[in-house]
């Protein structure tokens, strides 16, 4: 396996050089949003100056050239993930992507819908306002290590027809087993949708390995632009969907009488899409897999020890992560005595940015931690273990002036 050099890498995201409050940049919010490396910068100015075009439509060249980008990176994301170019449908954002597949699959009053404590606000609302339309919605627990409560998932029920889990918590960075959550669901004759926003970023991920249904991912989480993500269909399961918005692009014909819609995944690629997105999206996953998954999976499990080892050693902390068997790069936290807010107003004077408050996830934070909200740091592969260091120099000062004493 290669080694990671973050020195090296950092070159190639000209943000981490800036300067905040007079200090150098910590970029500690990568579960919210990563940075972005020149080559994706460069992409969307050069689509811009080169191939501009709405794609799919007209003959001409550039549009031809805009067609064959859009499906180039179709085709490189379906790599990535080991599916079929025709499974990888563009969407906006995860969010989008999960309320396409709650408004689109084929459910019925009576049927059953599992989500869980865990998840994000967009892995929940959207199957919480089923039950407006009859179906019950069951919200799967977690023990005080953040674990799910995986017998839920064995158990068969006649009735459950989807299941939606992500593979990487966004508060605890808990990393579920969704491999054997699928083989319990398929054993059931359910559905599995996977949201992978927080683990496709640094992780492998073959959708057939883990013989998903139905995944997410959201581009800006892995070094992509804003507005644009995926929503992975598995082949077999494509028929059963319904078209989720109606216009321009996903239809093979229009009678007044009768529309004939397009197969996947241009059926759910309704309008003009973000094709300048797309393309940068492609440069993106380009750039994790030249470094490698293994490889940066590798190096963000060596700082995000070396970050709980350490900050473990601090009194006056109360760390709500890294408790489950598997954790990714996240770090949650308070300081006794302050708001989740306050200690990311500290940080942030001295150039530290990480996010606090309820991370999307109100219920989890509420009702399975009773506390109003945890200070979030999350690294990714550009961050070096001199940041940890300048990070808990911070952090061990905070808790020295401001904390409960
Ligand atoms: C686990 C998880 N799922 C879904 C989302 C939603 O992502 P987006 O806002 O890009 O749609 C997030 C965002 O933080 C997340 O962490």
């Amino acid at each position: 396996m290669k080694i990671l050099d973050p020195r090296i890498v950092r070159e190639d995201f000209p943000i981490l050089h800036r300067k905040i409050n007079g200090h150098k940049l910590v970029y500690l919010d990568n579960a919210a949003t990563s940075q972005k490396p020149k080559q994706v910068i460069d992409s969307i100015k050069y689509f811009y100056e080169n191939i501009n075009a709405n794609p799919l439509r007209s003959v001409h060249t550039l549009a031809e050239k805009a067609t064959e980008v859009y499906m180039d990176s179709r085709k490189k994301i379906a790599e990535f993930l080991n599916a079929e170019q025709d499974e990888i449908v563009f969407v906006r954002n995860a969010t989008e992507a999960i309320n396409l597949v709650s408004f689109s699959f084929p459910f019925k009053p009576g049927d059953r819908v599992a989500t869980s404590y865990i998840e994000h606000h967009s892995n929940l609302l959207p199957w919480l306002e089923l039950k407006a339309a009859g179906i019950k919605v069951d919200v799967v627990g977690v023990d005080g290590n953040s674990e799910l409560d995986m017998a839920y998932y064995s158990k068969p029920r006649k009735d459950l027809r989807l299941v939606a889990v992500s593979q990487e918590s966004n508060v605890t960075g808990t990393i579920n087993n969704v491999k054997e959550i699928a083989k319990d669901v398929h054993k059931n004759g359910s559905y599995i949708l996977i949201d992978a926003a927080q683990s496709a970023p640094h992780m492998e991920i073959d959708v057939k390995d883990i013989d998903a249904d139905f995944l997410v991912m959201s581009g800006h989480k892995m070094l992509a632009p804003f507005g644009i993500g995926v929503l992975y269909i598995k082949n077999s399961v494509q028929p059963i969907m319904k078209p989720y918005l109606r216009g321009g692009e996903m239809i093979k014909s229009v009678k007044l009488d009768k529309i004939t819609y397009e197969s996947p995944p241009q059926m759910f690629e309704a309008g003009t899409q973000n094709i300048s997105g797309a393309y940068a999206y492609g440069v993106a996953v380009d750039y994790l897999k030249r470094i490698g998954m293994r490889t940066i999976q590798n190096y963000e499990k060596g700082i995000t020890r070396y970050l709980y080892n350490e900050a473990r050693k601090i009194e006056g902390i109360k760390i709500y992560s890294g408790k489950s068997r598997q954790y990714g790069s996240i770090f949650s936290f308070n300081v006794d005595g302050l708001h989740s807010h306050d200690v990311a107003y500290f940080l942030n004077k001295k150039g530290i940015a990480i996010r606090s408050g309820f991370h999307c996830a109100q219920p989890f934070i509420e009702d399975k931690l009773h506390i109003e909200g945890t200070a979030r740091a999350s690294t990714y592969f550009y961050n070096t273990k001199e940041e940890i260091d300048i990070f808990l120099s911070e952090l061990k000062s905070i808790v020295r002036k401001y904390g409960r004493r």
